[in-house]
Parts: C-alpha cells; structure tokens; sequence
C-alpha cells in the first residue's frame, strides 16, 4: 500500500475534526451561560514525555471551551488525569489521587471528574473505576483523545456517564490546539504507539501500534516552533530509531534530523528513547554531523544479561549494545548516554544482574533511570514465575545505585574547569538558576531571572556527582 493511502487510514479526517469543533462551541456555551467567570480546570499528568505532550493538546482544547487552567486543585471545577500504566507504583498514585476527589465532588456536585491515559486503556482498570470510584464522569482511552469536546459536551448537557475506551491500532491526529508548559522547551511527537512488545511492557497494549507523522507536518511544526523562539525541541516517540516505517514516507530518523538541522536559527534539537535494535550508525553519524542535535543520547538497555534480554524480547546483546555505544562515541567524544535498566525481572539470578553491573561500569552512562520490575496484568512476562523477594531486589537496587554513582560522579568531576554552552531553565529550590548543559546535565549558577531561556555559556566550578555548579560568563 502506498504512504498516502496509508496515512488516509490512520489520520483522523478533517470531518472528525470539524465535528469536535462544533462541540467545543456548544460546550463554550453551556460554560458561558453556567459560570460568572471563567470556570477552571486542573489537569495533571502522569507518566513520560509522550503523555506530557498528550496533556499540553487536552489542555489547549479544555482552553478553547472556555476553561481556564489552574495549578490549585482545590478551586477546580474539573479535574483531569492524565494517568500512566508503566508500573504499578504509577497506578496506585492515580487511584490515591482519584478517591481523594470524592470529597470534593460530594462538596460541589457540579463538578467534573476525567480520567484518561494509558491506565484507562486496560480493561480491569475501567472496572475498576466504574465499581469502585462511580463519582467519576469521563473515563476516555488514549486513542479518542481528540474526542474531549464531545465527552464533556454529553457529559455536561446530558448529565451522563461517559465510558469512550475503543481498542484499536490508534490514529494520528494533527490539528489539535496545544497550550504548551514552556515558551522555550517544546515536545514535538514524531510517532505514536509501539511494535516490540518487550515482554514486561505494557505500552504496545495501551498505545497501539507504531505510526509516523509525516516529515513534512513535523518540519513545518518544528519551523514554526523557532519563529516562536522555541530553543529546545525534542523529538518524541517510543522508539524514534522506527521512525518513517509505517507509513513509508521514504525519510528514515537519521534524514529527518538531518531535514530539521537545517532550519535555519538558533536552537536545539533533542529526541527520546531510542531502541538499541533499531540505532543505526547511520543515526549515530546524522548526530555527529548535525551541529543542532544535542550530544544525548537516551539509549535504555534494561539487562547487561543476554538471557535476560531474550526473556525480555529486547532482540539485540550486551556485545551489540556496547558495540554501538563505542561507535557512538567514537565519532561524538563528548557524547552523554543515559539509560533505562529494570532490576528483578521474572527469573533473573544474582550473577545475572552482576552482568548488568559489569555492563554499567563498561558504559559510563552520565545517568540511569533504575527500575524494580513490576508485573503489567496480560504482559508475557507476568505470567513467569517470579521466585526473588522484594527485599532482595531492592538490595541489588542499591548495588546498582552504587555503582553508577561512583561512575556519575566521575564524570561530573572531569567537567569542572570547562565551559558549556547551557540553555537556562528556571529558579532551583536553593534561588539558583538551573539549566542543562547538551548532555543533559543539570548546572545551578547564580544569574538573574532574565537569563531563563537563553542558552548561556557557564563555566563549572564544582561538582556534586548527579549535578553541577558553574559561574556565568559574560
Ligand atoms: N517494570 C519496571 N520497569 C518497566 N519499564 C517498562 N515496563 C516496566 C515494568 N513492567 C521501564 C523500562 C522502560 C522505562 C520507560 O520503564 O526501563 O525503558
Ligand atoms: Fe515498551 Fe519495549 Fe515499546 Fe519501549 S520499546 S515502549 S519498553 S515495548
């Protein structure tokens, strides 16, 4: 099938659009005639940088209706979440969160509960919700996410329930109004879904399969971005190295970066998470030669063991993974990897994760997102027997910890005396400014406030093992 019969079938039509618009109006409606001023949402999401920038599009719709955001749960007068499955520590915070509205809701009748997002997409959590939290209004699935002017629409003229939770391969939708959290720091999602079905995750079930968008609305987005002044775009997707297979636009990731390199003006270009399988040298040359793609690199390699990858239907090895990171930095010396490890998966033994150690120490990652697996109910891998304690894996969490503490901190340590061109961010807890360098490493300086989205040069004067500090040159 060609690239443009392809993209008819996944893209949401116009029609669907122009339909959602007409809601937005008669939902404008209702909330001018129900409330003197304004009415305000409160909209919180869960989970990683994908469901962040699902939640800057439910927030630029909530805004065309006639809602004002707020940051103040306790003035809203609708409540979103927007929840994460991946483990299930990010559930039960949901399900907290959730029960702790009741009392809101039983203080103000009128207002409205909605919860959406990946959790929301599995079938024993809308139970759940529908049994034991029936003070909930809108629960929608992560594919109708364009369909919110409808939902609250049936919900507030109708006073009905509304449960929109279809299974499907999932849909790009363009077109949708985004506020977005940061005037200089943008999200740009370049694909949507999962095909690896890596046995213990539960994204390909909640997220459909792998679709991308086309390079040219991604270019011309990624264009209008820098007329804005935008100095950061990261691109997103689950596995960005896929980008351009379905549909075949015939631009894989290594041109698109290379397509956006040369918009002209000044600013970053960042993407997230990269899937070793799918990381080709050729990705890894486009980086070294486009002088606007940060140094990063966020390559997860969860197991340093080779049986353990194969149970987790990772499809690359340890010898592959640390090949590529050699070439990576032999054509960027100055490249920041960081990674994703999970520690405890179903059969893993000591001298197995001792592997994952030895392959941490070999990396030198500049940082690590450590993971204790956690069972996702219709995952393969929650079906394996699981025989080690808790307290065990926790005790090789903190062996791990360990040891890329001591790496992290030699790393920072070789950064102090150098200067780095750093794009500021925002005030730390301590009146600092905090910003990142390109690899991704957190620098606090004093400057005034004026700096916070500019890139600066800032010479480091210290280190303390995960962050630095620096002084601002002139
Ligand atoms: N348990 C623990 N960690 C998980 N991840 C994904 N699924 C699970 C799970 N079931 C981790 C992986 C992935 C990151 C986003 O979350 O390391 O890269
Ligand atoms: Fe999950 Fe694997 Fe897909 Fe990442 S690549 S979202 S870990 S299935």
């Amino acid at each position: 099938m060609s690239a443009v019969s392809d993209k008819k079938r996944i893209t949401v039509p116009d029609e669907e659009i122009q339909r959602q618009r007409e809601y937005t109006q008669l939902v404008r409606s209702i909330v001018d005639r129900r409330f003197e001023s304004a009415p305000k949402a409160f909209v919180h999401t869960y989970g990683c940088q994908g469901n962040v920038s699902d939640g800057e599009r439910l927030k630029g719709m909530l805004e065309e209706m006639g809602y004002e955001l707020t940051e103040e749960l306790s003035e809203a007068d609708l409540v979103l979440y927007n929840t994460c499955a991946i483990r299930e520590h990010a559930e039960d915070r949901v399900f907290g969160n959730v029960g702790a509205l009741k009392s809101m809701k039983t203080a103000n009748k009128e207002m409205k509960i909605l919860l959406c997002g990946c959790m929301m997409q599995q079938e024993h959590v809308a139970d759940k919700i529908r049994k034991s939290y029936p003070f909930v209004d809108i629960v929608f699935g992560t594919h109708v996410i364009h369909r919110l002017p409808e939902f609250l629409y049936t919900s507030l003229s109708k006073g009905k329930k509304v449960y929109e939770l279809p299974e499907c391969d999932g849909y790009i939708t363009e077109e949708l109004p985004v506020h977005r959290d940061s005037s200089y720091k943008a999200w740009l999602p370049v694909m949507y879904g999962c095909n690896n079905f890596c046995s213990y995750c539960i994204v390909p079930y909640v997220r459909g399969r792998e679709r991308s968008r086309d390079p040219e609305v991604v270019i011309e987005e990624a264009k209008q971005l820098v007329a804005q002044g935008y100095k950061e775009i990261t691109l997103l997707g689950q596995n960005v190295n896929s980008y351009g297979k379905y549909p075949d636009y015939g631009c894989n990731f290594a041109q698109l970066l290379r397509r956006l390199n040369d918009i002209e003006g000044d600013f970053i270009i960042r993407f997230m998470t990269s899937h070793p399988k799918d990381c080709t040298y050729e990705l890894l040359d486009a980086m070294a030669e486009c002088e606007k793609v940060a140094k990063h690199l966020h390559l997860p390699f969860q197991s340093g063991s080779n049986r353990v990858l194969d149970a987790m239907n990772r499809r690359y090895t340890r010898e592959k993974y640390l090949g590529l990171l050699n070439y990576a930095y032999s054509v960027m010396p100055d490249l920041s990897v960081t990674s994703d490890v999970i520690v405890g998966f179903p059969g893993e033994t000591y001298d197995e994760f001792r592997e994952t150690v030895t392959l941490v120490e070999e990396a030198k990652f500049t940082s690590m997102y450590t993971f204790i697996y956690s069972p996702r109910e219709g995952t393969v891998a929650a079906k394996l027997p699981d025989p080690i304690s808790k307290e065990e894996k926790g005790k090789w969490f903190r062996e791990l910890l360990d040891a890329q503490e001591k790496i992290a901190a030699k790393r920072t340590a070789s950064m102090v005396g150098k200067t780095y061109r750093v794009l500021c961010e925002s005030v730390s807890k301590g009146g600092l400014i905090e910003g990142r360098t390109q690899g991704n490493i957190i620098i606090e300086f004093p400057a005034d406030t004026s700096v916070i989205g500019s890139f600066r040069e800032v010479k480091v004067t210290e280190s303390l093992t995960w962050i630095l500090r620096g002084e601002l040159q002139q």
